[in-house]
């Protein structure tokens, strides 16, 4: 029971590893704030963590949209104490080769992944700063590290979010809360049922582990950052890749 006592606001809690860390935190004793855009798979990831026996609450949220994002912060506030565990991991993919991506495709992108991850931080640190106390896990990506064919938009969001990360370890840091970054490789979610099937079974290949990620080994990596377990970790970039350099 890792997570004993902590309560945990998952962005994007009710997509493909948001779901499994939901999950894997209430197997842990954590309680749970299911922050999603969806509200259909929010309500049912909910329902599951009410079955393991923990105590979670659905929020919905537009993380790209700053009124949004304080609007969530007072609901999850006002039902629970305290945020202990902040895991930033709502995202979006528009992929487009660069000569062909418009400037919506362009904008939407930085606005859920970078900014959506500045204004959840920003609203719910303070109250982190005045226990003393929190953890706060960012959603990056290899792309973020490496680039990637048709993805001009989703890296620059993704290395922004690693800037972030070690910005705020910086900052904070003083303040008793760990900021770290996640960067899976390619996951089996529905952000990479988007991938043209040829490109995937390439990719497939690189993987020195010959396989995909599941969701489930990115969950464990955030169950690592946000327990105590990683006291002495901050502002690191934490890779759940299969050893895949793209
Ligand atoms: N590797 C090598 N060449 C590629 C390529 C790749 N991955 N993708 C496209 N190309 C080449 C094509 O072969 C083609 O070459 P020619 O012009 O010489 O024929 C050229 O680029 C243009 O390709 P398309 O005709 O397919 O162009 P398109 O505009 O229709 O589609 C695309 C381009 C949108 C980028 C599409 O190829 C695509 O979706 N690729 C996958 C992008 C991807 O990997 N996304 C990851 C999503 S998951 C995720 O983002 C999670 C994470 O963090 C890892
Ligand atoms: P997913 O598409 O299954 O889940 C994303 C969730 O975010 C969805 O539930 C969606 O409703 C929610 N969301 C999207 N926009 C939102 C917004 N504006 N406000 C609130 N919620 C919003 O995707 P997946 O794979 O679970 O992705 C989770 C995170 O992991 C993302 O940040 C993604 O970029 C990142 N990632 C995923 C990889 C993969 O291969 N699947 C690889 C590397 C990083």
């Amino acid at each position: 029971m890792r997570l004993e006592g902590k309560t945990a606001l998952i962005t994007g809690g009710g997509g493909g590893i948001g779901r499994e860390t939901a999950l894997l935190f209430a197997r842990e004793g954590a309680r749970l704030v299911i922050a999603d855009y969806r509200v259909d798979s929010a309500r049912s990831v909910v329902d599951e963590v009410a079955a393991i026996g923990s105590e979670a609450e659905w929020i919905q949220v537009d993380v790209s949209d700053q009124e949004s994002v304080k609007r969530m912060a007072g609901e999850a506030l006002s039902r629970f104490d305290g945020i202990d565990i902040l895991i930033n991991n709502a995202g979006i993919t528009q992929d487009r080769m660069l000569t062909k991506l418009t400037t919506q495709e362009w904008q939407q992108v930085i606005d859920v992944n970078l900014s959506g991850v500045f204004y959840c931080t920003q609203v719910l640190v303070p109250q982190m700063v005045e226990r003393g106390n929190g953890k706060i896990v960012n959603t990056a990506s290899i792309v973020g590290v490496h680039g990637n064919i048709g993805q001009s938009n989703y890296a620059a969001s993704k290395a922004g979010v690693i800037g972030m990360t070690k910005t705020w370890a910086k900052e904070l840091g003083p303040k008793g809360i760990q900021v770290n970054a996640v960067a899976p490789g390619f996951i089996e979610t529905a952000m990479v049922a988007t991938i043209p099937e040829k490109v995937i079974t390439k990719l497939r290949e690189s993987v020195p582990l010959r396989r995909l990620g599941s969701p489930l080994d990115v969950a464990y990596a955030y169950l690592f950052l946000a327990s105590s377990e990683s006291d002495y970790v901050n502002g690191t970039v934490l890779a759940v890749d299969g050893g895949l350099v793209i």
